[in-house]
């Protein structure tokens, strides 16, 4: 049978859809680029790829964010949802589908599956006992809290009660721990399993509640709809969703690639994965995901990263200072199987010269040139292999199997070593053959061409094998071999590469860099964007529409805070002409008397507004100076009261 005619396996990939609250930082980023890694090869390998990404887009937080952006939390979705897709496609993630959970479709399928659930009886109304936080509007669990009180805002948190829907996990229990005991690598690493077995599974699986009353944005509950789905059932339905599951109808796209072959997880979500997500399968009565992937935390210099601690590296300013495919290059090969793994600016650096600049580059940048100087660019036709060649040919055979076997078990840093050690092979091939010792003489040239050839062989095995990992520099390899991307079938044998064939212009592929200039670099831009942010310039008026702000010298005769009120201040103003009351919100930076005595500048025909019930004519300077940082505008002491600033 013609092979292109075969069917082909099918694979289907997904990540874990991220959360809108932040822009996503490199730790996420490397799930997408390990998940399009693992797809890449599959393709390569002769898979039928489905890789599946997007958004988790509902939840009190980005509820609470938006509030305080003052946009709706559509608008802030729609902005960081845009940027993830943005940022993935700039690494290169050739994902097939992206769902949102903001998507009609999903947000129907999820309302569905609530309500099959609960006619069958696996979801039941019940009550949700918890620590509330009433500022927050959020219950925490007391895992949750941070020394007893809220982990979002530092506040006390009090015992409350609401009426709330159950998943009935507890009948699933016995089937959840023989998936576990029967398909042992269910769960990739294996170390994770025994953790949910023992952890979990083991000590005895509560029914959990999987419903809200006090979150607004999420997917309501379409026969009680006060309630919205608990965020984590939304959002591991998204697997089933995107492929067009809908309880009573499927679709082409799930009917192919349902179930999923992996699931490539965080290990903090793998509970999540492992016991919730199999169960709400097992009550829906579909098919569960094959595997489990808990990928481990990239850290930077050993620490997790956070907003407070300043410390979160973005994909874009890697990618800036040192290209996409190195980026994913160092994530793909320093991220242990199991283990954390760890990213700093110097490790990147120095790996990148390492290994990209010295052992690829420069081995690919010489054997064209070779190619160019000893047969005017022609592939030449290889003579009979001896015994340095056959040790290079063994190598690259040796490579091809060595990355299967490991990129077939996720072992994706050992798949990269794979090819490393054949690049490091080749160079040493370099040394052993001299070709430019050859080239010297008559007898000489015909070893050369068998030379040569070798290594530009060795170099299209490495391509291919490298493509999941470094997709453009692999495609720039292929043109500067003068030859087709080849998939891995076209490793089967060595000498794949047709003699006569005319290599490309070489070009440096990754031009060294001078690691303590890009270090400098870096630094200096990081300091740069610790710098509050200045604002754009208003829009241009006219010195008439200026002349009709009328900025008045006022000094502070007295000064109280507003009361039953922590953030203002009253302030009794002498204008000259005439006494003003002002309310101000500065009462986090200024006591009053750090302002009684002072002359400020009034905006004096302000319309008057109440603040507290308390009447504000007018309004005092203030430069925001800082996040969270507000400075009065002083006057010198002898600038008349009433006065006006021009
Ligand atoms: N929204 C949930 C997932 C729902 S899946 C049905 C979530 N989102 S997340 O934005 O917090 O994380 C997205 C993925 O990135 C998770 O798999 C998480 O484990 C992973 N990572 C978050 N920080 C990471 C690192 N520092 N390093 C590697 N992966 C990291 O969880």
């Amino acid at each position: 049978m013609n092979v292109d005619n075969m069917e082909k396996p099918k694979f289907y990939i997904t990540t874990a859809i991220a959360y809108t609250s932040q822009v996503p930082h490199i730790g996420n980023t490397y799930e997408a680029i390990l998940a399009d890694c693992i797809a890449r090869w599959k393709r390569l390998a002769g898979y039928d790829v489905y890789l599946l990404t997007g958004t988790d887009e509902h939840g009190i937080k980005i509820q609470k964010q938006a509030e305080a952006a003052g946009i709706t939390p559509q608008e802030h979705v729609d902005r960081i949802s845009g940027e993830l897709r943005r940022i993935w496609d700039r690494c290169g993630v050739s994902y097939d589908g992206f769902i949102r959970t903001t998507d009609p479709a999903h947000v129907e399928t999820v309302q569905k599956i609530f309500r099959r659930l609960y006619d069958q009886g696996d979801v039941y109304l019940s009550e949700y006992v918890g620590n509330y936080c009433t500022p927050c509007e959020s219950f925490y669990t007391d895992a949750q809290l941070v020394d007893g009180k809220c982990p979002d805002c530092g506040r006390p948190v009090e015992k409350a009660s609401e009426k709330a829907y159950f998943f009935r996990l507890s009948k699933y229990a016995d089937r959840l721990l023989a998936l576990f005991e029967e398909n042992t690598d269910f769960v990739q690493p294996p170390e994770r399993r025994n953790e949910m077995i023992n952890n979990f599974i083991k000590p005895g699986l509560k029914d959990f509640c999987i419903s809200r009353s006090s979150v607004k944005w999420g997917v309501p509950v379409d026969f009680d709809p006060e309630n919205v789905v608990y965020v984590w059932v939304d959002a591991l339905i998204n697997y089933i969703s995107a492929l067009g599951y809908s309880v009573d109808r499927t679709g082409p796209l799930y009917d192919k690639y349902w179930p999923a072959d992996v699931h490539i997880i965080g290990k903090d979500i793998i509970r999540f994965h492992t016991i919730y997500w199999p169960a709400l399968l097992m009550a829906l009565d579909v098919p569960l995901p094959k595997k489990v992937f808990g990928h481990g935390w990239l850290l930077i210099g050993g620490e997790k990263m956070s907003k407070s601690k300043h410390n979160a590296v973005y994909a874009d300013q890697l990618i800036d200072w040192f290209g996409a495919d190195a980026v994913r290059y160092y994530c793909l090969s320093e991220m242990p199987f199991a283990a954390d793994g760890v990213l700093t600016y110097e490790m990147l650096a120095e790996k990148y010269n390492s290994d990209l600049a010295n052992i690829l580059g420069n081995l690919v940048n010489r054997t064209v040139a070779m190619t160019k100087k000893y047969f005017g660019g022609t592939v030449p036709a290889p003579g009979e292999y001896v015994g340095p060649d056959r040790e290079l040919i063994a190598a690259c055979s040796a490579a091809a199997a060595d990355f299967a076997a490991a990129m077939d078990s996720y072992h994706v840093a050992d798949a990269s070593a794979a090819v490393l050690a054949l690049l490091r092979r080749a160079n040493k091939y370099i040394d052993e053959t001299a070709p430019w010792v050859l080239a010297k003489s008559e007898e000489g040239r015909a070893r050369l061409a068998t030379v040569l050839y070798a290594l530009l062989e060795s170099i299209r095995f490495a391509a291919v094998l490298f493509t999941p990992f470094m997709p453009e520099t692999c495609g720039k390899i292929f043109a500067e071999l003068g030859t087709e991307a080849g998939d891995y079938a076209s490793l089967a044998a060595f000498g794949g590469l047709v003699p006569g064939g005319t290599v490309g212009e070489p070009v440096p592929l990754f031009a060294r860099l001078d690691t303590e200039a890009v270090l400098k670099g870096i630094e200096e831009e990081n300091a740069r964007a610790l710098q509050p942010e200045v604002p754009e310039f208003q829009p241009e008026i006219t010195i008439d529409d200026f002349a009709g702000i009328d900025l008045r010298a006022a000094k502070v005769l007295a000064c109280e805070p507003v009361k039953k009120s922590d953030k203002l201040l009253r302030l009794e103003l002498d204008v000259g002409r005439e006494k003003r009351q002002v309310v101000s919100g500065i009462a986090k930076w200024y006591k009053p008397e750090d302002l009684t005595g002072k002359t400020v500048v009034l905006v004096a025909n302000l319309k008057p507004a109440r603040l507290r019930g308390v009447e504000s004519q007018g309004m005092i300077l203030a430069a925001d100076n800082a996040e969270d940082d507000v400075r009065v505008v002083f006057l010198p002491d002898d600038v008349r009261p009433g006065s006006r600033l021009r």
